[in-house]
């Protein structure tokens, strides 16, 4: 799929989306917004798909919301400014929930919605040389639209105030050290780096990964009581929603002693994602 400002490859169970405005560092100007929601729609709406990877073209992954045109050419306007702005919103609150595996390829720079777009994945690779900033501080706000809660959400508190409140670069490597990303690697390692962790992920029951988000996302919010409630209600969803998978094919196969689920993932065919996908 081409559109005005982003590549929207498919290679099922693998969809990539690559920002597209290397000559602005792929800077997120309102195109790109709705672009991202359509992009978003679409691969929503397909059944074949388990992973979103997202990355960017040239020598960066995103420097954030375009400066120029979300916010210096609106802002005379107050509806149109607001109106500009509500396509990002909404797509970054989108890709949070998004029901793929998401995985942030993080190259060159990151700044601003670029660094918020990483912490809003579920998983994130990075160049070690990559330079992340919440630059917002530098030219007068504080990180915004959800950039906040990306951070405290994927930092511990003294690094995210000190991002926050300073506007100085992280690399790569830094991230990776403080929870932003769970790996960095060298540049030319990068794009290994994500097809071997999409590998990892890809041979996984489609609704499990599903409901695995679910789970996580909505059980941080939880006390222990209530988390077990939830969990069980959700298990006792993905049993009915994956024809009991999990012991009619998993756990027999362990039976067997054909597998060992603390090294590996038990053996299933693209006719069994079919089945699961259809239900
Ligand atoms: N909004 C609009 N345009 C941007 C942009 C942004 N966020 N980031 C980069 N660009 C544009 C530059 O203005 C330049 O456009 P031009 O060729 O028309 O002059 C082009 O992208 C290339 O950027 P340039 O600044 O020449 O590259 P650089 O390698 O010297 O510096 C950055 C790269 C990312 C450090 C620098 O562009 C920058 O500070 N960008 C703003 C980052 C930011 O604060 N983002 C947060 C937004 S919430």
């Amino acid at each position: 799929m081409e559109l005005e400002t982003l590549t929207v490859e498919i290679e099922a169970p693998r969809a990539t989306i690559t920002f597209n405005r290397p000559d602005k560092k792929n800077a997120m100007n309102p195109q790109m917004h709705l672009d991202m929601n359509t992009a978003l729609d679409a691969l929503e709406e397909r059944r074949d798909l388990k992973v979103l990877v997202i990355t960017g073209s040239g020598n960066s992954f995103s420097a954030g919301m375009d400066l120029e045109e979300c916010f210096l050419q609106p802002f005379e306007d107050a509806d149109l400014f607001y109106r500009t702005n509500l396509a990002a919103l909404k797509w970054f609150q989108r890709l949070k929930a998004f029901p793929l595996v998401t995985i942030a390829q993080v190259n060159g720079y990151a700044f601003g919605g670029g660094f918020e777009v990483t912490g809003l994945c579920d998983l994130a690779v990075a160049a070690e040389d990559v330079k992340f900033g919440l630059s917002e501080i530098n030219f007068g706000i504080f990180p915004a639209g959800g950039a906040t809660w990306a951070v405290t959400h994927n930092m511990p508190r003294k690094q995210a105030l000190y991002y926050i409140l300073t506007g100085a670069t992280l690399t790569g490597t830094e991230a990776a050290q403080y929870g932003l990303v769970n790996q960095a690697v060298p540049a030319e390692e990068l794009e290994a780096a994500v097809d071997a962790m999409v590998a990892r992920i890809v041979n996984k029951n489609p609704v499990t990964l599903r409901l695995a988000k679910e789970v996580y996302e909505a059980t941080t919010t939880m006390d222990l009581p209530r988390a077990i409630d939830y969990d069980q209600a959700k298990l006792w969803e993905l049993s009915r929603l994956s024809d009991n998978e999990w012991i009619t094919v998993a756990l027999k196969q362990f039976e067997k002693r054909s597998f060992r689920p603390g090294i590996a993932t038990y053996s299933r065919t693209e006719a069994d994602d079919a089945s699961k996908r259809s239900a």
